[in-house]
C-alpha cells in the first residue's frame, strides 16, 4: 500500500509546491511508483511537470466531484515511475460545490483509496490556506511534511498549522504522523538563515529533516522548462538535496505515532 504524503503549510511561498515536485521526482528516480496529486486550483504542480490541462480533460477537480474515477484523471511526466493528477483554477469550485456535501473532509481519501496499492508515495500538493481542500488532504494522509521558508518568520502561523494538524488527527485521522519538517530555500551566506535553522531544530529537534534545501536558482528555473530539476539539471545543489531529502523520506516518518504536534511546540 503506498504512503500518501500531504506537504502543507498554509503560507504561501515557502516551498510547498517545489518539494512535491522535487521530492516526487526523486522518489521515481529512486525507483517508487509515485504519484502526484495537485491540490491547490493554481496548478504549479501540474505545469511545472509539464502537464497542460486540455479542455475536457479530467483533472482532480472532476475526480472530487464524482465525475470521473481518480484513474481516469492520472497523467505520465517526463519520469516512468512518476505519473500525477493535475488541476487548474477550475478546482476553486470544489471549495464552494462540496460545502455541504456529507463527509466532505474525506472525498479526496476515498477518491485516492483505489489508487494507493498501485503506489508506493502519494505526494499531496496543498494550496497556501487551510481551507476544505487542505483539510482534505490532511484527512487522506498517512503523513504530513511541513515545509518551512528559511527566514525570520519561518515559525509565524506554524502553531496554527499544528493546532489545525491536530485537530484533523482528533475529528478525521488519528492515525496521521509529523513526516518531518524541512527546512527550504537556505542561504548559506545569510548568518541570520543559519540561527532560524539552528532555532527550528533546537525547538523540534528529531522532527528536522537532516537534508536542508538551499536557494538554487536552478530550483525556481526548473518549472518553467515543464521539467523538475533533477531532469533539469541533474548536477545543481537543488537537485542533489532533493535526492538526498528521498532517502531520508524512505527511511519513514520522523514523527512517532502520537508525537507531540498536539502540544503545538512552534509556540
Ligand atoms: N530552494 C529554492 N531556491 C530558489 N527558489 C526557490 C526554492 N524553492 C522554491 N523556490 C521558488 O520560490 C517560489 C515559491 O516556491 P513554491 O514552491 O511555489 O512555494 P509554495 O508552493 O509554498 O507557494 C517559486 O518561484 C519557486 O520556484
Ligand atoms: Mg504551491
Amino acid at each position: 500500500m503506498g504512503r500518501i504524503i500531504t506537504i502543507a503549510n498554509q503560507k504561501g511561498g515557502v516551498g510547498k509546491t517545489t518539494t512535491a515536485v522535487n521530492l516526487a521526482a526523486s522518489l521515481a528516480l529512486a525507483e517508487q511508483p509515485t504519484l502526484l496529486v495537485d491540490c491547490d486550483p493554481q496548478g504549479n504542480a501540474t505545469s511545472g511537470l509539464g502537464v497542460t490541462i486540455e479542455p475536457g480533460q479530467p483533472t482532480l477537480y472532476h475526480v472530487l466531484i464524482g465525475q470521473v474515477p481518480a484513474a481516469q484523471a492520472v497523467w505520465p511526466t517526463s519520469l516512468s515511475k512518476l505519473q500525477i493528477i493535475g488541476s487548474d483554477v477550475n478546482l476553486f469550485g470544489a471549495e464552494v460545490e462540496l460545502a455541504n456535501t456529507p463527509d466532505r473532509e474525506r472525498l479526496l481519501g476515498r477518491v485516492l483509496a483505489p489508487l494507493t496499492e498501485h503506489y508506493r508515495y502519494l505526494l499531496l500538493d496543498c494550496p497556501p490556506s487551510l481551507g476544505l481542500l487542505t483539510l482534505n488532504a490532511l484527512t487522506a494522509a498517512q503523513g504530513v511534511l511541513i515545509p518551512l521558508q528559511t527566514e525570520y518568520y519561518a515559525l509565524e502561523g506554524l502553531t496554527q498549522l499544528l493546532h489545525t494538524v491536530a485537530r484533523v488527527r482528533r475529528t478525521f485521522n488519528p492515525g496521521m504522523q509529523l513526516e518531518g519538517i524541512l527546512l527550504t530555500m537556505f542561504d548559506t551566506r545569510n548568518n541570520l538563515a543559519h540561527q532560524v535553522a539552528e532555532d527550528v531544530r533546537r525547538h523540534f529537534k528529531e522532527l528536522v529533516y537532516e537534508t536542508v534545501i538551499p536557494r538554487n536558482v536552478r530550483l525556481s528555473e526548473a518549472p518553467s522548462h515543464g521539467l523538475p530539476a533533477i531532469l533539469y539539471d541533474m548536477r545543481c545543489s537543488g537537485a542533489e538535496s532533493y535526492v538526498a531529502l528521498a532517502q531520508e523520506v524512505m527511511a519513514g516518518p520522523r514523527g512517532n505515532d502520537g508525537a507531540p504536534m498536539e502540544h503545538g511546540r512552534a509556540a
